[in-house]
Order: structure tokens, then sequence, then C-alpha cells
């Protein structure tokens, strides 16, 4: 499938992960439909890319708002056919459960599951009827282990079962659907935290690769499995955080256990 003529929806496109993901599609030649509930951010990303010479449009949209995005959807397939979705806008609130009000609690879980879910209801007919294509889900490691922040971990971990459920459901309409779990990322969602130098440092040594990622390390991957070089994949889900989850974090006990491990062995 090519690109000559298809647009990309990207959600969240005005900041951070989203934002990545739109100029990275863009240089892939996919025109950019720019959603994100802070307009003022969709048009500066819009701005960026339109002054590369890159075609894309701004939508100041909440994607748990059906109205607004099924009006959305048109106007943004007058860029090109929407070949490639991506869900990426997304909301966190930190607490545990017994902190988290019903009201948080739905909240995070409205944003970040039913709003790819209204997303997905809206787009999926569009893509459908232009042949087909690519969608991809920013998941995230807290759908994998526990993370901390109850509701943030059940909305992922729904993100990920939704996006297998949907591989068979879609497959008929040459619709792929995967998503791609990020580690520790710079960006706005989580710049507060980040700067707090303790949880900086626990980060990085939590990150088998030592460095917290980047935005369009992200991007990379989503690209990936956006286009055809990913024309087998659907269903799948790709975790790119450094190595994190890859293993058990043993701190300086590491050391200690195979130091240990050999004196057993003389
Ligand atoms: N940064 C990380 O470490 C990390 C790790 C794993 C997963 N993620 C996921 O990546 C995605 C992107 O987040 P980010 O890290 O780039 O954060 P970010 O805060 O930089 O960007 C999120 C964007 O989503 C927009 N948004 C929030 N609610 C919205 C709504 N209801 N409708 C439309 N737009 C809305 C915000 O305005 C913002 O521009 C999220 O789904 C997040 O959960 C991030």
């Amino acid at each position: 499938m090519s690109y000559d003529g298809a647009c990309a929806i990207v959600t969240g496109a005005g900041s951070g992960i989203g934002r990545a993901c739109a100029r990275r599609l863009a240089a892939d030649g996919l025109a950019i439909a720019a959603v994100d509930a802070n307009e003022e951010a969709a048009k500066a990303t819009v701005d960026e890319l339109t002054k590369d010479g890159h075609r894309a449009a701004a939508f100041g949209v909440d994607v748990t708002d059906e109205d607004a995005v099924a009006a959305m959807v048109p106007q943004a397939a007058e860029l090109g056919a929407p070949r490639v979705l991506v869900n990426a806008a997304g909301i966190i609130v930190r607490k545990k459960l017994l902190e988290s009000t019903l009201d948080e609690w739905r909240r995070v879980l409205d944003v970040n599951l039913t709003g790819y879910f209204v997303m997905l209801k809206n787009v999926i007919p569009a893509m459908a009827a232009a042949g087909g294509g690519s969608i991809v889900q920013i998941a995230s490691i807290a759908g994998h282990i526990g993370y901390g922040f109850t509701s943030y971990t059940a909305a992922k971990g729904g993100v990920l079962a939704m996006t297998k459920q949907l591989a068979g459901e879609l497959a008929a309409d040459n619709i792929r659907i995967n998503s791609v779990s990020p580690g520790v990322v710079h960006t706005g969602i989580n710049r507060d935290t980040l700067s707090t130098q303790v949880i900086h440092d626990a980060t990085v040594s939590a990150t088998p690769l030592g460095r917290i990622g980047q935005p369009e390390d992200i991007a990379s991957v989503v690209a990936f499995l956006a286009s055809e070089n990913a024309g087998y994949v659907t269903g799948a889900d790709l975790v790119a955080d450094g190595g994190m989850i890859s293993q058990v974090n043993w701190g300086d006990a590491g050391e200690r256990l195979h130091s240990y491990h050999s004196q057993e062995q003389r």
C-alpha cells in the first residue's frame, strides 16, 4: 500500500509522542490530521509541519466527545484517504486505588480507553472504504506490569486487550491494528516526575539501555507498524522501553547474587 495521497489521523498530536508520530509520518509521506484537545498545541504541530512543506490540518477535538470526533473525520479525509490512525491522546492520575476518587478513575478510563474506542468507531468505516490501512495504539508498559497507578494501568491493559480483539475483527477490511508499549519517555505527561532527581535517577537505573526514551524512539516504532514493512503484523504489541520490563531489576543485589552463586559452586 502506497502512502500516495493518504492521510494519518494522529491524536495527542500537540505534544510528546503524538507530536513525534505526526512529524515522522509526515516525513514518510502522509498528510497529517493533528487531533488534540489542546487546539493551540495541535496548531503549533501543524505550523511546524507546513513550514517543512508537509500537508497538515489541526483539529481541536476532545477524543471523548463523539460528536466532535464524528465531525472531524470527514474533514480530516479531505487531506487524503485515512490510511493510518495513531491513538495517542492520554492522561495520567498518579494515585493508588484507595487515594483515587471515582471521578478520577472514570476520567482516566474515559480518555485512555473510551477515547480510543470513539476514534476507532469513527475512523474505521472511512479507512475500510478507502481499501484498508493500519492502526497503531499507544499502550504502555503499565499495561503489562503493575506500574503504581491503578486507573492508568487498568486503561492501558484494556488497550492491549482491545487491540488483540480487533485484529481479527478488522482483517476482512484489510486493516491491521497493533500497539506500542513505551517505557518512560520525556514528554509532557511526566515532565514533573522526571524533573525530580530521585525519580529520574531511579528510572535510568531501572532501564538496561541506560537512558530515558525520547518521543522519536516511539515514533519510529509506530512508523514501522504503520507501514507495509509490518504488512504481516497484526494484533501485536511492541514494547519500546529500553529493556525496563525485560527483567527483574535487582539493583545492587544483582552482583551479590552472581558472586553468591559462584561461591556456592566452588
Ligand atoms: N511519556 C511516557 O513515558 C509514556 C509511557 C507510556 C505510554 N505513554 C502514552 O503515550 C501517549 C502520549 O502521551 P505523551 O507521553 O506524549 O504525553 P503528553 O502529555 O506530552 O501528550 C498527550 C497529549 O494528549 C492530549 N490529550 C489529553 N487528553 C485528550 C483528550 N481527551 N482528547 C484529545 N487530546 C487529549 C494532550 O493535550 C497532549 O497534547 C499517552 O497515551 C500516554 O499514556 C506515555
